[in-house]
């Protein structure tokens, strides 16, 4: 197969006043040209490192990134300038630049390469239609919603016409629809352009929707990396499991004791109250279902757990009513009911 970036044993380790922070640790993946890869794994677990190390934002502390077979190391800063333009990237928070209008932003990377102005300018135009925002050339970013501003993100990103492009938790600030939207002009790109597409992400969903193979990363290592269908019919690693069962419909047989869906509506962040409830019945609580999205420390959604113990479910009930969190005691016969 025809790699066109594989990470070889590469390490990050970041040096803090506080110590030694292991970012990355004996990465190994290769890339195939063409394909759409998922990078998966919960806050902390080293994603962005991982990606910013690709483009050599940061750089490896141990093994290296090979683009096209070559090693990044010693290429020196103007081999790694040729490396990253053709390395689109975009984020979570779109990083446009607000003073420039809309098709100025475009022109950008174009400027910065040397591309004539009358060139950039036309050049900008067709990718302004081409992501569905020929009618916004003159706005300026704060003027669009988040959908619009990935979009011209994306635009900006491909400019330069990249191999790849690299997706850091590009969706994770928008709602579900306009995620999709976004999905589908990012897997139109990688049909229609052929660049290859890395998507990191903490969301399962996007995963499923548009990758090709995954990596699942935990505590800085690759816990396991397959075909995407491979990896959801058969989860092999404990975050695995989680990840995927955490998020798909359960399995009859797993559903007994006392089912509770709980409703966040962005008074409050989950981690604090799962695990306040834990305490206050004193066994674990298993997540059967999650559909939450974490806007700024605060969670909206629903989850629905699973509490072994009758006793220990009161306990978990006085304990939601305490802090006026509002939950419904749910059957669970068919996984079907699930979904609403
Ligand atoms: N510049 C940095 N300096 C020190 N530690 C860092 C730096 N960037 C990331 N880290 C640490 O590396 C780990 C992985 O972070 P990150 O790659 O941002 O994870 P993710 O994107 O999966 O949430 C975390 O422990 C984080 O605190
Ligand atoms: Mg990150």
């Amino acid at each position: 197969m025809d790699s066109i970036v594989s990470l070889k044993s590469m390490g990050k380790v970041f040096h803090t006043k506080n110590g030694d922070v292991k970012a990355l640790d004996d990465i190994n993946l290769d890339i195939n040209r063409g394909e759409i890869f998922g990078i998966i794994g919960l806050s902390g677990a080293g994603k962005s490192t991982l990606v910013r190390c690709i483009n050599y934002l940061e750089v490896p502390t141990e093994g290296d990134v090979y683009f096209e077979g070559k090693p990044l190391k010693n290429m020196g800063e103007y081999g790694i300038r040729s490396v990253r333009r053709n390395m689109g990237m975009i984020f979570q928070q779109f990083n446009l630049l607000s003073q420039r209008n809309i098709l100025n932003n475009v022109c950008f990377p174009l400027e910065i390469s040397g591309v004539p102005r009358a060139a950039a300018v036309k050049r900008a135009k067709e990718l302004l239609k081409l992501v569905g925002l020929s009618d916004r050339e003159k706005a300026y970013p704060a003027q669009l919603s988040g959908g619009q501003k990935q979009r011209v993100a994306i635009a900006r990103a491909i400019a330069t016409n990249p191999k790849l492009l690299l997706c850091d938790e590009a969706t994770s600030a928008l709602d579900p629809k306009t995620t999709k939207q976004i999905l589908d002009l990012i897997k139109d790109i990688n049909k229609n352009m052929g660049i290859t597409v890395i998507v990191i992400t903490h969301e399962m969903k996007v995963i499923e929707s548009i990758c090709d193979r995954v990596a699942i990363i935990e505590n800085s290592r690759i816990a396991e990396m397959g075909r995407v269908e491979d990896i959801f019919a058969n989860p092999q690693s404990e975050i695995g499991k989680k990840l995927i069962l955490g998020d798909v419909l359960p399995n009859k047989e797993i559903v007994s004791g006392v089912k509770l869906r709980i409703e966040f509506d962005g008074r409050s962040s989950f981690e604090p109250v799962l695990s306040n409830m834990i305490l206050s019945c004193g066994i674990p609580v298993n997540i059967l279902y999650a559909q939450t999205k974490d806007i700024g420390g605060s969670a909206v959604g629903h989850m629905i757990v699973q509490i072994s113990g009758e006793e220990e479910a009161v306990k978990a009930k006085r304990y939601l009513d305490s802090i006026g969190v509002v939950y419904h005691e749910v059957e669970l016969t068919e996984g079907k009911e699930l979904i609403d």
